[in-house]
């Protein structure tokens, strides 16, 4: 009763607001307040998450988004039944976080401790400058997550590529791998043809990656060429912890992703003069001239490389030329010992050449059915194994890499 009530009240005072506002209200009145109402009376949620994502390096970030904006933290701790930890989002300048995108990063985690978390949102209903007025605060389920120890003996994962706005292919290619446990999930680009808006970003991605496996699982994710176009690829990466070049240990392996940018020069006409990748490339470059000296890349055991647009079998085109120029000849100085790419949609193990890439160069397909491929990838200390399938299960690239 008092519900009804107060959506009464709030339907009679918004009558009164759309007829003061004359305009939009007046051409059409009712469509105006039925939503405006629609807004108002959405309760306050989660729309999507949690999902993890991390370096790894005892740190984990949980990401959520609600509908409204939020005062939000993570509640964590070793046992489900003592969430006894509190952890914000990162203060800038002195201001915690109090949108709608919601990440908290937890730092100084024990290696090897399996941890429990719920997520938690205040809804901030009327943001006045000298008082904030809180709403609900809701909270999600109990989850957890590993926190692995990056000298581990193994590492495990699988990779996706060009799903080209398919969610259910997500979903399918997981599927191939049901019952295996894996320490994250790779997605190497081109998840999406082009970026439209935020609900293109849940439904087709974030939703069906929660579903699966990212509230106890994290992902990382890399751009392809396709997730730097459209209106909302200035806004996509705030949807994430990391969707940019970097690199991390986990167990065995040093891993490098590079982010590849656009297969075509900046100056193309479709780039409307504000895309800026050739530079972006000569900085990943400088980059991963320091990251090969890394005491930390050269005394792992293994050295695998990560990056959307292959440093070689992708054709002519300037974008793919350009990664030529600039990573071969680091990755061959590295001494790199596998490259996973996509970017193609065919399918196809490259072995190593003396003459080029003195590496193997493992290219997953995508995006129709029939070529998409689910590649796994397992290293120990001794041999790194890949399996690529296809999305009807089937083995068809197969490579073994040995500790040289
Ligand atoms: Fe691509």
């Amino acid at each position: 009763m008092k519900e009804n009530l107060s959506k009464e009240n709030r339907r009679s005072f918004l009558l009164k607001s759309s007829i003061a506002l004359g305009g939009l209200a007046l051409l059409n009145p009712s469509k105006a307040i039925s939503a405006s109402l629609d807004n108002q009376e959405q309760s306050f949620k989660i729309i999507t998450g949690p999902y993890l994502q991390t370096n790894f390096g005892n740190s984990i970030s949980i990401l959520w988004i609600t509908n409204n904006d939020a005062s939000s933290w993570v509640e964590y701790g070793e046992s489900p039944d003592s969430l006894t930890n509190k952890a914000f989002g990162k203060s800038e300048l002195g201001l915690k976080p109090a949108g709608r995108l919601n990440r908290v990063k937890i730092n100084n985690l024990k290696p090897g401790v399996t941890y429990y978390y719920r997520i938690a949102s205040k809804e901030i209903n009327n943001f006045q400058p000298y008082k904030v007025t809180y709403g609900e605060t809701i909270y999600g389920d109990t989850e957890s997550f590993a926190n692995l120890n990056t000298s581990k003996e193994d590492v495990s994962f699988v990779m996706l590529n060009d799903i080209h706005d398919r969610p259910e292919s997500i979903l399918h290619l997981l599927d191939l791998d049901k019952g295996n446990k894996r320490d994250f999930v790779f997605f190497n680009g081109d998840i999406f043809d082009y970026q439209t808006d935020e609900k293109q970003i849940i439904e087709h991605f974030l939703q069906p990656c929660t579903d699966y496996f990212a509230k106890n699982i994290p992902f990382l994710y890399v751009r392809g060429n396709h997730e730097t176009r459209g209106k909302f690829a200035r806004e996509f990466s705030s949807y994430f912890d990391q969707v940019g070049y970097t690199s991390f240990t986990l167990g065995p392996v040093r891993f490098v992703i590079l982010d590849t940018g656009e297969d075509k020069e900046d100056t193309h006409p479709v780039y409307a003069d504000i895309v800026d990748f050739d530079q972006y490339r000569i900085e990943q470059a400088a980059w991963l001239e320091e990251e090969i000296q890394k005491k930390e890349f050269k005394n792992a055991p293994f050295r695998i490389v990560m990056m959307h647009i292959p440093p070689r079998y992708s054709g002519d085109a300037h974008g793919a030329t350009h990664c030529t120029e600039l990573f071969e000849p680091l990755l061959n100085k590295g001494k790199v010992d596998l490259v996973l790419s996509g970017h193609t949609h065919q399918y196809k193990v490259h072995s190593p050449d003396k003459t080029s890439n003195n590496y193997p160069i493992i290219i997953g397909g995508g995006s129709r059915d029939g070529s998409r491929t689910l590649t796994k990838i397992n290293a120990t200390k001794k041999e790194i194994q890949v399996s690529m399938l296809d999305d009807s299960g089937k083995e068809v690239g197969r490579y073994v890499a040995s500790r040289k």
